[in-house]
């Protein structure tokens, strides 16, 4: 797991779009895993900034989501593909019919659920996924104690979780029971993933995220066995990180790999 610790959260956000972006333009046709909430929103910013100014070409990209709550319609405000339409997707040149979310409003669940997974084999697996963190760890709709095995499916909520969104619904009642959520072992199978994390109020779960015990209890724990994970992060969500010079040590030679500085690193160019 590759830890990133920036000072401020927009530094966090430029590394992510940064990321992004470089995928984008190495493979055009590349497939995002994409999340909502709070934790991407800068980093759809600066790449909507990106198509705008240096003509980022989401043309050819076809993306996934996560996640989305049972029993809403994509023009709902409250609703994921809403969400992602007014954030992201009606501001780049992305083709509609490569966006893909969750259904909420699909009625057959399992038969969705298997067609969603069915659709990421099929367009090649997902280059990389992007994530936030639950304050309890989880990723995507994963609550505490799903398996770590999981695939698309129906969720439901945590208690805490339902009281967590009341605010963006107004009133507790009206707040979905039900999701529909890629799960733990649809995630792992991504070729990259790229998890985002700012303010303290995450900082025990990144803490145990990163250097706790795998356990369902902390669904993106799950990451560690994954073979190509960044976690990048402000200095609140790194705040409670006990490796943490070791991390900071880590980035300083990748820098030094990534720009060249090898004398810097003591290594002797070959000649030969
Ligand atoms: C949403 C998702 C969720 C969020 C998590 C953190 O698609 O996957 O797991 O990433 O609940 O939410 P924020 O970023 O709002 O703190």
């Amino acid at each position: 797991m590759r830890v990133v610790i920036k000072t401020d959260a927009a530094s966090v956000t430029q590394f992510a779009a940064n990321k992004i972006a470089e995928l984008v333009r190495a493979k055009p046709d590349c497939v995002l895993g994409l999340a909502t909430g709070s934790s991407p929103l800068g980093t759809y910013q600066e790449l909507i900034r990106m198509h705008r100014d240096e003509g980022l070409d989401f043309s050819r990209v076809t993306t996934f989501n996560l996640d989305e709550y049972v029993g809403l319609s994509g023009t709902d405000p409250q609703s994921y593909r809403f969400f992602m339409q007014t954030n992201l997707f009606d501001h780049i040149n992305i083709d509609p019919a490569k966006t893909n979310i969750p259904d909420g409003r699909a009625l057959d669940f399992e038969a969705f659920c298997e067609s969603y997974e069915r659709r990421i084999e099929e367009a090649g697996g997902i280059d990389l996924q992007l994530l936030g963190i639950g304050a309890d760890g989880h990723i995507a709709f994963n609550e505490p104690g799903s398996s770590l095995g999981s695939r698309t499916r129906l969720k439901t909520l945590m208690d805490q979780t339902v009281r967590d969104n009341a605010r963006f619904f107004g009133n507790i009642d009206n707040v979905p029971r039900l999701a529909i959520t890629m799960g733990i072992g649809t995630i792992l199978e991504s070729k990259k993933c790229l998890m985002i994390a700012l303010g303290d109020g995450k900082s025990e779960a990144v803490w145990q995220t990163i250097e706790g015990p795998v356990t369902a209890q902390v669904t993106a724990s799950a990451l560690q066995l994954h073979r190509d994970v960044t976690v990048v992060m402000d200095e609140g969500a790194a705040c409670l990180l006990r490796r943490r010079e070791y991390y900071d040590n880590v980035e300083q030679w990748q820098n030094l790999l990534e720009t060249g500085q090898f004398d810097r690193l003591g290594i002797q160019k070959n000649d030969n």
